[in-house]
């Protein structure tokens, strides 16, 4: 299996690249910003129960983000492989994935770090702020987000790097250059490990 962390700020392009890393390498996308968002618009109670944290740009507790992904995850067992975007968010989160795919005999093959400027990331959620709905994407919560981000996401670099996880991307890029560097990490590490990839 080939199990990909697509790790970064707020607004570094998670989501973009996600989309088309699913494309090409047959994966499924676990975005758990995007999970919670869904039980928002369907005003389930957890949906009720998240959108606390969301509108004001905390992280939502483990417990409930660890719970939602598990379930989501076990669904799609026999497929090639997982990308996990905003995921993991904290420590206890890293941890508890490593341990759940232990469970299953698979591990984390490779943590993409895309990197954007501080600035930008900004710039680029304002904008999508202007037509996207998303009652985060407001000039006070983002500041917060990249705030928490710093705070409680940022000591996973370190987390991955101490495993030889980490690959490295320079996001500020229009986004097919930086889809390009990513494919050429990913690509690396399938030779690396003579894993032929699942093409349909
Ligand atoms: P989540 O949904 O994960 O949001 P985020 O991490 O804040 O990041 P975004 O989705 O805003 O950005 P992205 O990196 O995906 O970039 P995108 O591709 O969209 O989380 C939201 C909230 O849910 C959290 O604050 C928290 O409350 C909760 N949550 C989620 N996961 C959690 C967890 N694990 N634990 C606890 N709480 C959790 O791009 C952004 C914009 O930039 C777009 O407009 C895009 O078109 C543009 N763009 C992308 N790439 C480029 C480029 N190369 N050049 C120019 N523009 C670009
Ligand atoms: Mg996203």
């Amino acid at each position: 299996m080939l199990n990909i962390v697509i790790f970064g700020p707020p607004g570094s392009g998670k989501g973009t690249q996600s989309t088309k890393i699913v494309e090409k390498y047959n994966l499924i996308h676990l975005s758990t910003g995007d999970l919670l968002r869904e039980e928002m618009e369907n005003e389930t109670p957890l949906g009720k129960e998240v959108r606390q944290y969301i509108d004001k740009g905390l992280l939502v507790p483990d417990e409930i983000v660890l719970k939602e992904l598990y379930m989501r995850t076990s669904e799609h067992m026999d497929s090639p492989g997982f990308i996990f975007d905003g995921f993991p968010r904290t420590i206890v989160q890293a941890e508890s994935l490593d341990e759940m795919l232990r469970k299953e005999g698979m591990s984390i093959s490779l943590v993409i770090s895309v990197e954007v400027e501080e600035e930008e990331l900004h710039k680029r959620l304002m904008g999508r702020g202007e037509d996207s709905g998303r009652s985060d994407d407001s000039d006070d919560i983002i500041i917060r987000r990249l705030e928490v981000y710093k705070e409680q996401t940022l000591p996973l670099i370190a987390y991955y790097k101490k495993q030889g996880k980490m690959a490295t991307i320079n996001g500020m890029a229009p986004v097919d250059q930086v889809f390009g560097k990513i494919s050429r990490a990913i690509d690396t590490y399938l030779e690396s490990h003579k894993i032929i990839p699942v093409v349909e």
